[in-house]
């Protein structure tokens, strides 16, 4: 419509411009050739007059036979007044009153002066008027000077018809041009692209586009239509051919898998070494009695990273926390990991009690971590923790750069804990590349700015060659934050920070879990093992739920337990038959915050318990302690449903890893909204876990959920899990590192 309107308008304008030129010629001409026609008139006139009048200069001592004399001209046509003016001043008019004052005056003089006509267009009595004057003589001498007056307004009145005429002729023409402009945008321009719209959206939907006829009588715009309805034709076709070599490859087993993996690094690595940096150790050492256990920790770096580890081989440089980790590594301070199937190499790094508690318990956990969560609970910055952070990361440059040799390698950096890391590396070897993976979120540039080293901490991360998150919103933070702080050129197509002649690029990958692990187990075994854990915890016949966290203030744990109170308060017919096991990890316990969120998390579960135990039935079995694997497991099996409540989490790999273990396609998982999962995860129930009434009805919603229902979501999710699993994000990660070298 806006074309239409404007075409309209120019066209118009241009049409304005055109017939007011040509009238204003015409015009012209019109007025030209009347005034002429006029003057000629006028000194036809002025002429046949002359030589009576003259006569009658004998008697000029007698004006009055002059006066009556001139009377007898009175009636011609458009003659309005005649002049005799005399040299001596005397003056004879018809009518009368033109003897009054001094017009034309000038005029009659002139011509007596220059003994010619004169001739003037002026106005007398508001009418337009021309004076024509011609001079008088007696015995060859000028004596004086007649003159004509005609009436001029009939020129006026005619240009002003003219104009009139001409206007209505113009807006007869300005509406056909409108409505013949209208019907031929409508026919020709339009209507066809609305066509073609159409026939885009259609083949966009997969309806096969019309057949296209034949082009050679077809205009531009035909043309242009047959050529989309082509194109849409050759996408539907590609399309259905990607869909088919999709599906080939996916029959072909392209999910991928450790030994995809590990193939896939020897040709990309060329013979590379791979090192992986983080705080967490996959496995730790630690005393029981005069034994020695090894244990996996709860941490969603191991749980992720152990696999890919164990698929490609390399070296993983940790913090060696366990209080026996000492006594089993060699003098290098390495061992092979797992230690029933040694695949890769774990080499401890040790840190004093004053380093731990700066760079670990303070810096990293009591800063950083709050500082990156946004989670009501406030960052604690300070200096001593801030030196020890230093210290810590050039410790671990130092163990690191130990083991390179000359070949170019690719290091791995873990998480919030190695900020400084990848400069500290690259400051010396410039030749290796280096990622580091960000696992928890990146606030705004606003709120990272509380931060007092928000500097020193950017500069760190840019020794990087890549920088990853788990979310895009992460990583445009990321670079927002850069662009606040950091005198630096983003380029926000490729997603690099240019600084100093180095570029660093920012990608998100979503981490994963390996989704094949305790494939091994048959069918039995595992309905025998199940069948005894729930014996073991009073669990037959009863509505399971699980939550498996870290004891941490951005886990929701609170809220979750409100919210299973609050389904016990408004649905009594669970109180007796609905159990909630929560397998909490206890972590970070040396700081005050994670103390006074463990004494209120028990004291509510007490309260809870208190009010709907009845014999030995308690709704919540809260089992603060460390557990294994395969424990977890178990539990994820048994469940009627998962619930993750986190108020803000990096990714959230215990949602992933419950759907990984439901091979029987059974159970529900709630999964919050604010954790970095649940934007794979739309099949997921999502809560807002701030919002208890709504987590109520979720888990209300979860145990009376059809069984087809429950079936279709957990498919879903599977299908994600599997097919965008922790090997795939490995090879993603080091494809891309691998473009830099
Ligand atoms: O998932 C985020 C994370 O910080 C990991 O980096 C870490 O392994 C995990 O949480 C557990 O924390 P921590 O190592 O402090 O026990």
């Amino acid at each position: 419509m806006k074309i239409t309107f404007r075409l309209i308008v120019s066209l118009l304008f241009t049409t304005a411009v055109v017939v007011a030129s040509f009238c204003y010629l015409q015009v012209h001409a019109e007025e030209k050739r009347l005034n002429e026609e006029l003057s000629l008139r006028a000194a036809v006139l002025a002429k046949s007059f002359e030589g009576a009048i003259e006569s009658y200069l004998t008697y000029t001592e007698q004006p009055e036979r002059l006066k009556k004399y001139i009377e007898k001209f009175q009636g011609h046509k458009r003659l309005i007044g005649l002049i005799v003016d005399m040299k001596d001043g005397q003056r004879i008019t018809l009518p009368p009153e033109l003897a009054q004052g001094d017009l034309f005056r000038k005029e009659s003089e002139k011509a007596m002066a220059e003994n010619g006509a004169v001739e003037s267009n002026s106005k007398w009595k508001q009418r337009k008027v021309n004076y024509y004057v011609i001079p008088l003589a007696k015995e060859g001498e000028t004596v004086g000077a007649l003159g004509l007056i005609h009436d001029r307004t009939f020129i006026v009145k005619q240009i002003t018809d003219f104009w009139k005429n001409s206007a209505i002729s113009f807006s007869i023409l300005a509406l056909i041009l409108s409505i013949t402009t209208l019907l031929i945008i409508r026919w020709s321009v339009t209507g066809p692209i609305a066509r073609i719209a159409e026939l885009i959206r259609r083949a966009t939907v997969g309806e096969m586009p019309a057949q296209p006829k034949s082009l050679e009588e077809k205009g531009e715009i035909e043309k242009l239509f047959f050529a989309v309805s082509h194109m849409a034709s050759s996408l539907k076709a590609v399309k259905l051919d990607l869909v088919e070599q999709s599906r080939l490859v996916n029959a072909q087993g392209t999910v991928w898998t450790k030994e995809r993996l590990k193939d896939y690094l020897l040709t990309k690595l060329q013979g590379k070494q791979l090192y992986v940096v983080a705080n967490r150790e996959p496995y730790i050492h630690r005393k029981k009695g005069s034994a020695i256990e090894c244990i996996m920790p709860a941490s969603g770096v191991v749980t992720a990273l152990d696999p890919v580890m164990r698929a490609t081989g390399g070296m993983w440089i940790a913090h060696g926390a366990g209080d026996a980790d000492r006594e089993t590594v060699d003098k290098k301070d390495q061992l092979r990991v797992p230690p029933w199937k040694p695949s890769y190499t774990l080499k401890r790094v040790w840190l004093n009690e004053e380093e731990e508690k700066g760079y670990y318990y303070g810096f990293s956990n009591e800063g950083l971590w709050p500082l990156c969560h946004i989670s009501h609970v406030r960052p604690v910055f300070r200096i001593d923790d801030w030196k020890q952070y230093e210290r810590v990361n050039q410790k671990f440059a130092g163990a690191l750069l130990d083991e390179l040799d000359d070949s170019p390698s690719m290091i791995l950096i873990q998480d919030y804990h190695f900020a400084l890391l990848p400069k500290l590396i690259k400051d010396m070897r410039p030749d290796v590349k280096v990622a580091i993976f960000w696992h928890i979120p990146w606030p705004n540039p606003e709120a990272f700015g509380i931060c007092p080293w928000q500097g020193d901490i950017l500069e760190g991360m840019l020794g990087s060659d890549l920088i990853g998150f788990h979310t895009q919103y992460h990583c445009n933070n990321f670079l927002d934050t850069v662009d606040r702080v950091l005198e630096s050129r983003i380029d926000w197509t490729t997603f690099g920070v240019i600084r100093g002649g180095k570029t660093s690029y920012v990608r998100p990958f979503p981490i994963s879990v390996d989704c094949s692990s305790d494939g091994q187990m048959t069918v039995e075994a595992q309905t025998d093992e199940l069948a005894k854990v729930k014996k073991n915890f009073g669990l037959e016949g009863k509505i399971i739920g699980v939550g498996v966290d870290r004891i941490d203030y951005t886990k929701g744990l609170l809220e979750r337990f409100r919210a299973i109170e609050r389904v016990l308060e408004k649905y009594p017919q669970y109180q007796g038959k609905f159990v909630f096991i929560e397998l909490g990890a206890p972590s970070r316990t040396l700081i005050p915050g994670y103390q006074s969120h463990m004494k209120e998390v028990d004291e509510l579960v007490q309260k809870i318990n208190a009010r709907f135990q009845n014999g030995n039935y308690k709704p919540i079995v809260f089992l603060k302690e460390h557990h294994g694997q395969s424990e977890i497991r178990n539990f994820y099996r048994l469940a009627n449903f998962c619930l993750v409540s986190s108020l803000h989490d990096g990714m959230n790999l215990v949602a992933k890893e419950f759907v990984a273990a439901r091979q029987d396609e059974n159970g529900v998982l709630i999964l919050s909204r604010f954790a970095g999962a649940s934007h794979e995860f739309i099949s997921a129930l999502q809560i807002n876990p701030y919002d208890i009434e709504g987590t109520a009805e979720a888990i209300h919603q979860a145990l009376t959920m059809l069984p087809e229902e429950r079936q279709e979501r957990m498919r879903k999710l599977r299908s994600i899990v599997q097919e965008y699993n922790v090997y795939r994000w490995a090879a993603d990660l080091i494809t891309e590192l691998v473009k830099s070298f």
